[in-house]
């Protein structure tokens, strides 16, 4: 009942140049049994929009700010996003979190202005290695959910996507077993805190080291519908293998 969603960070990669994954990636799975998304770094945003169209591939912001709009130098709008073609937009990624000391309380504020303008949010939490090592991780996740996810959420407008910090970028994916135990609890957490329908119907996604080889495993996980996908995503042919994982 939950299509699941393959979906790529770029982060601060991505140059014109970089705009040919996508034709590639849409010949490789020109009618994808998931939905696709691509968060490319604002500058390639429109021009990888229009390169999608025709395409099952939508494209997605990597944050905004809390404000609709205003004198915040170098800071992007969610409603820029969406004029410039995206649908979604990635919110409290850990990187973010870590560079520029985001707390749940701004990652709720910008949901409720991504939503405004007719993104989804797709809402980021993880324990770091420090929080796993000391007991502390569903305590951790559980309060970031808490924090960062506002009222109102709806399984059409907010995605959340849990990616525990020791497992991005660093080839360290977490085992099936952990996955599961942390999906299951936000699942239940959801659940209780919205309607069970709601909490039924938002799509929990897995982050941190997915990649062609671990993604069917890690897709087949309970109360994992799909993927945030850093690295592995860069590349057409490998971005490919995950969302066939994922279909
Ligand atoms: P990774 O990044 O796949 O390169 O580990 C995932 C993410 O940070 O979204």
């Amino acid at each position: 009942m939950r299509r699941k969603l393959a979906a790529g960070n770029w982060k601060m990669n991505g140059l014109k140049a970089s705009l040919t994954q996508i034709d590639a990636l849409a010949k490789l799975c020109p009618t994808p049994d998931c939905d696709v998304l691509i968060c490319p770094p604002a500058t390639l945003l429109a021009a990888m929009a229009q390169e999608c169209e025709g395409t099952a591939i939508k494209v997605g912001g990597q944050d905004c700010h809390v404000d609709p709009s205003g004198a915040h130098t170098g800071d992007i709008a969610a409603t820029m996003l969406a004029d410039a073609g995206a649908t979604s937009v990635i919110l409290g990624h850990s990187e973010r979190r870590a560079d520029h000391g985001e707390d749940n309380a701004t990652v709720a504020a910008k949901a409720q202005t991504a939503w405004s303008a007719g993104l989804t949010a797709i809402i980021c939490i993880g324990e770091t290695l420090d929080d796993r090592d000391a007991g502390r991780t569903l305590d951790v996740v559980g309060g970031q959910l808490s924090g960062s996810v506002p009222d109102g959420a709806t399984a059409e407008n907010t995605v959340i996507a849990y990616e525990p910090v020791w497992a991005i970028g660093t080839g360290r994916t977490a085992s099936t077993d952990q996955i599961a135990e942390v999906h299951d609890f936000i699942r239940a957490e959801l659940e209780k805190r919205f309607e069970a329908k709601t909490g039924r119907r938002m799509r929990i996604l897995y982050g941190g080291s997915v990649n062609p080889k671990n993604a069917v495993e890690i897709f087949e996980t309970s109360n994992v519908d799909g993927g945030l996908v850093g690295g592995a995503s860069l590349k057409a042919t490998d971005f490919a293998q995950i969302i066939n994982a994922a279909g």
